[in-house]
């Protein structure tokens, strides 16, 4: 089974342009709690190195393009994330990476919780521990 589970979203929208609508338990699937956006990421610079005990994410490539690597401790996929009409599911316990972010890349986040340090598994080895514990 594939670590990548895109969400495809409709894209709305007339000659103005485009309009894509994000709601909860219909084309994300859970309750939104937290929007967050990464933007002005540096060239070489890569994100994440983390997974999540609880937190669900979905991501969504607004503008520009990036590299994601999910990594659930035994393989690793990766995409490149370039459409604002695709959102990539951060399940829990995924580790994941952002790598190769254009200039232009605004990384739109939503997520099931509210911010918790204590939520996050930031050493690999301990990731990988626990994954073998569960
Ligand atoms: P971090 O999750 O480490 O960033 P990334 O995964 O993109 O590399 O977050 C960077 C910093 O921002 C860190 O000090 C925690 C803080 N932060 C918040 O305070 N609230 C948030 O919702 C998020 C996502 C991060």
């Amino acid at each position: 089974m594939s670590l990548i589970k895109l969400i495809e979203f409709d894209v709305l929208g007339d000659e103005r342009g485009q309009l894509v609508v994000l709601e909860a338990m219909k084309n994300v699937p859970f309750e939104i709690k937290r929007v967050y956006y990464l933007t002005g990421t540096k060239a070489g610079v890569p994100r994440g190195f983390h997974a999540h005990k609880e937190l669900v994410q979905v991501a969504v490539c607004v503008s520009g393009k990036c590299l994601m690597i999910m990594d659930d401790g035994v393989k690793k996929e990766k995409v490149w994330m370039s459409s604002p009409s695709q959102g990539v599911l951060i399940d829990r316990m995924m580790w994941h990476e952002m790598h190769e972010f254009s200039a232009d890349c605004v990384l739109l986040v939503i997520a099931s919780e509210l911010y918790d340090e204590n939520d996050y598994i930031r050493s690999y080895a301990d990731f990988v521990g626990m994954i073998n514990n569960e």
